[in-house]
């Protein structure tokens, strides 16, 4: 089939990519030029494990191309998605949908033969009615049809998602397009994918509540690990013996810091938004927003703590700063409050991450990036591990134990604390 992906940003570029590995013909169009003649020199704007190879392997056989031109590409195409972004609007919670209305529009003018428009970005419910709307404005109904396809992709595992998802959920209100889109999705499924098939509003819901619910989840697991510091208790053993249950399950019951990224803590507030304009109250998840929030002025709390309130001059090495691990993304990341504080307590900050230096600590005072993870460890007061990198994992912490007064504050619990305490140095994690 003909595909062309409106937006070239985490969700368009991988999806589009992927689609043309499964054999379709995409073209990924971006209104930014410059994007777009570094895509097609083989020039990847996000890091995003395995994402060049695939990139370069379809732009070589022809299936995958890359335009800045809307109007030509949607012309050509016979599904179009829309992937372009939906940020939290300024001074609000909800979603700005300007983009999205903007690429609706532009397709109006385009639609020459019958076609699919796709909605892939996330978008609160009812948003494929407007989308609807605002194409049948220009065009006949019978030449189009609006879908919803949310994406489950997460940043640095977004290829294994997109191959082997544990669903596909697709939203159309017609026949016609439930067809079409279930052959489209037919590699998958012949793999053993699931495909949910529902209407429109449902899948755009699906989308908010499957995010919603594993913020929960993660916001639930750091409250517990809050009483597991109290009670002596490790909440790795909580996670394993609530996760064993099937009906909990054991995967996103990792306590650590807050949640963060581009994609939690914007869709739980749009979420909350759109309920209260339906007079709906999703009080469970204005806890989490609310819990999360509180999250890193809890952990600052416990560092003051572990410290005992002797920051000023102390030299504490930061292991990796991203809100997780296989992604340079910093949105949202809990070090962005965590650093600046520290700064401002007078502490000397040396950050290693395996994704290079940040802009965002460029203008902090005695912060700076070390080029490895010795450099960033040697000479410390405290090492925090803030990201669950694997490079982290082997550290082997011996090398670094002549220094007795060196701290470990594992807030991704990846080490064994009678390991570490054993080598002769403290070690502290998250609800241990
Ligand atoms: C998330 C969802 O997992 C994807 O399914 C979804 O498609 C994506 O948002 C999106 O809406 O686009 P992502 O933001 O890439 O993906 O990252 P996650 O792996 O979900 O992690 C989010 C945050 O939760 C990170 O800060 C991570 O460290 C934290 N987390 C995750 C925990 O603290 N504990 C866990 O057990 C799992």
């Amino acid at each position: 089939m003909k595909l062309c992906m409106i937006g070239t940003g985490y969700v368009g570029l991988v999806s589009g990519v992927c689609f043309s590995d499964l054999g379709n013909e995409v073209i990924c169009v971006d209104k930014d030029k410059n994007k777009i003649d570094n895509l097609k020199k083989g020039i990847i704007p996000i890091y995003e494990p395995g994402l060049e190879e695939l990139v370069l392997k379809n732009y070589k056989n022809k299936r995958l191309n890359f335009s800045s031109n809307l109007k030509d590409s949607i012309k050509k195409s016979d599904i179009v998605f829309i992937c372009v972004g939906t940020p939290t609007k300024k001074n609000s919670n909800s979603a700005d949908l300007t983009q999205v209305f903007s690429a609706a529009k532009e397709i109006s003018k385009s639609i020459n033969k019958f076609k699919i428009i796709i909605n892939k970005s996330t978008v609160p419910v009812t948003t494929g009615d407007e989308i609807e709307k605002i194409i049948s404005r220009k065009v006949n109904k019978k030449f189009f049809s609006v879908a919803s396809n949310p994406e489950f992709l997460r940043e640095g595992e977004a290829i294994r998602d997109f191959i082997y998802p544990d669903r596909v959920v697709v939203g159309s209100n017609d026949n016609k397009s439930k067809k079409i889109l279930k052959n489209l999705y037919s590699p998958l499924i012949s793999k053993g994918a699931k495909y949910v098939s529902t209407n429109r509003r449902a899948a755009e819901l699906i989308k908010y509540a499957s995010n919603a619910f594993l913020a929960t989840k993660i916001s639930f697991i750091n409250e517990i690990a809050n009483l597991c510091e109290k009670t002596n208790i490790d909440v790795e053993d909580i996670s394993i013996g609530i996760g064993l249950d099937k009906r909990i399950g054991s995967r996103f019951l990792r306590a650590g810091p807050a949640y963060g990224g581009s994609c939690f803590p914007k869709d739980t507030k749009a979420i909350v938004s759109t309920a209260d304009k339906f007079k709906i109250n999703l009080s469970i998840i204005k806890s989490v927003i609310k819990s999360n929030n509180l999250r890193s002025h809890l952990l600052l709390k416990r560092l003051n703590l572990i410290m005992k309130n002797k920051i000023k001059n102390k030299t504490i090495s930061f292991l990796g700063v991203t809100f997780k691990a296989n992604t340079d993304d910093m949105r949202d990341s809990s070090s962005l409050k965590l650093i600046p504080y520290l700064s401002k307590k007078g502490a000397k900050i040396k950050y290693y991450d395996p994704t290079g230096s940040k802009k965002e600590f460029k203008n902090l005072k005695n912060v700076e990036f070390s080029s490895t993870i010795q450099e960033s460890i040697t000479g410390s007061d405290l090492v925090i591990i803030h990201t669950e990198w694997n490079d982290f994992k082997s550290i082997n912490f011996k090398k670094f134990s002549k220094n007795k007064k060196l701290i470990i504050y594992d807030m991704r619990n990846i080490f064994s604390p009678t390991k570490i305490k054993k080598i002769g140095l403290k070690y502290f994690g998250i609800g241990r």
